[in-house]
């Protein structure tokens, strides 16, 4: 079956990415399959200079789902360039910068250090992380913010596709999406984690340093599901679909909404192979479903009248 899938220029040999901050840059998860097996690789958020992140402890688990804090801790982006991008199986597959910066110029100048990079396939901005004091959650809650970080990444992203990752903590996704469109985005991915807390009842104190932190897992793909749906729906752009996928049926359920690919993220964690088996069993599981292909099930919903 053919699961070739074009993002406005994105050439993926299949629809599974592994999403930004649950995969590290691809590397650690060597040892449970072969990369190469994957449609793409979204690499854990970079920022301009190393960043240390939020105090400890930054993770919880909740029930279905976990809650982190991280606050993109990561090495900066000369050291990806220089350590991991060449590490990386980039001619097979693609490797998808994340981008995080605190204002839009920032953004701007990220974006012209990557795009610089044969190795590096597209751009995905994470104008929506909840869990960074500057910039993060205040850029992804407000389309006209986020019109303007596009503009400026796509300004100096050269060829390569400009990707807008959105927030589900907004009253009015499509609207968003529509800005980032409008900006000049080539694709969207929705979402990106969910505003959560948890409470320790015996030391009465919150579970997270950082108090609230992003919610992930399966207790977030209805959520997710209705994101994608409403973003389809709102733009002509491809959609990536991502928030708690952990079953080969949850990536069709993406899918049938109109997804053009997907992203596991938190079922990474679980399960160290799980985005490997899915790339694999797709056919397999369309089949099971009666699709002809990836291209004639792909947003096949069927509403009521
Ligand atoms: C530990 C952790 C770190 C994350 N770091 C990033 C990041 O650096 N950049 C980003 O855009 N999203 C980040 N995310 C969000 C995920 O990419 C994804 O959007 C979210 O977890 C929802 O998908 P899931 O339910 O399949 O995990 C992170 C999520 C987790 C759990």
């Amino acid at each position: 079956m053919d699961l070739t899938t074009d993002i406005t220029g994105l050439r993926l040999k299949n629809p599974v990415l592994t999403a930004s901050g649950t995969f590290g840059f691809g590397l650690e998860f060597e040892d449970y399959g072969d990369l190469r097996d994957l449609g793409g690789i979204v690499v854990k958020g970079l920022s301009l200079k190393p960043r240390e992140g939020n105090p400890m402890p930054r993770l919880a688990e909740t029930p279905c789902g976990m809650l982190n804090a991280i606050g993109i801790q990561n090495p900066g982006v000369e050291c990806f360039l220089r350590d991991k991008l060449p590490r990386l199986p980039w001619r097979e597959t693609a490797v998808i910068a994340n981008l995080y910066a605190c204002g839009v110029e920032e953004f701007g100048e990220l974006a012209g250090v990557l795009s610089a990079e044969e190795g590096v396939a597209a751009l995905e901005i994470n104008v929506s992380c909840p869990n960074v004091k500057e910039g993060g959650a205040a850029f992804g809650q407000d389309p006209l913010q986020i019109g303007r970080v596009t503009e400026a990444v796509k300004k100096r992203a050269g060829t390569k596709p400009v990707i807008v990752k959105l927030s589900p903590n907004v009253t009015d996704i499509a609207a968003c999406a529509r800005a980032a469109e409008s900006a000049g985005a080539d694709a969207l991915s929705a979402v990106n984690t969910l505003l959560g807390m948890a409470v320790d009842v015996r030391t009465r104190r919150p579970r997270l340093a950082n108090v609230v932190g992003g919610l992930s897992g399966p207790a977030i793909k209805p959520v997710a599901l209705r994101c994608v749906f409403q973003c389809v729906r709102a733009v002509g752009i491809p959609v990536i679909g991502l928030g708690g996928i952990s079953s080969a049926e949850d990536a069709l359920e993406f899918l049938l909404v109109g997804a053009a690919a997907v992203q596991v993220g938190t079922a990474n964690f679980l399960r160290p192979d799980f985005a490997f088996r899915l790339a694999r069993e797709l056919p397999e599981a369309l089949a099971a479903v009666g699709a002809a292909g990836l291209d004639a099930y792909r947003g096949g919903l069927v509403l009521p009248e």
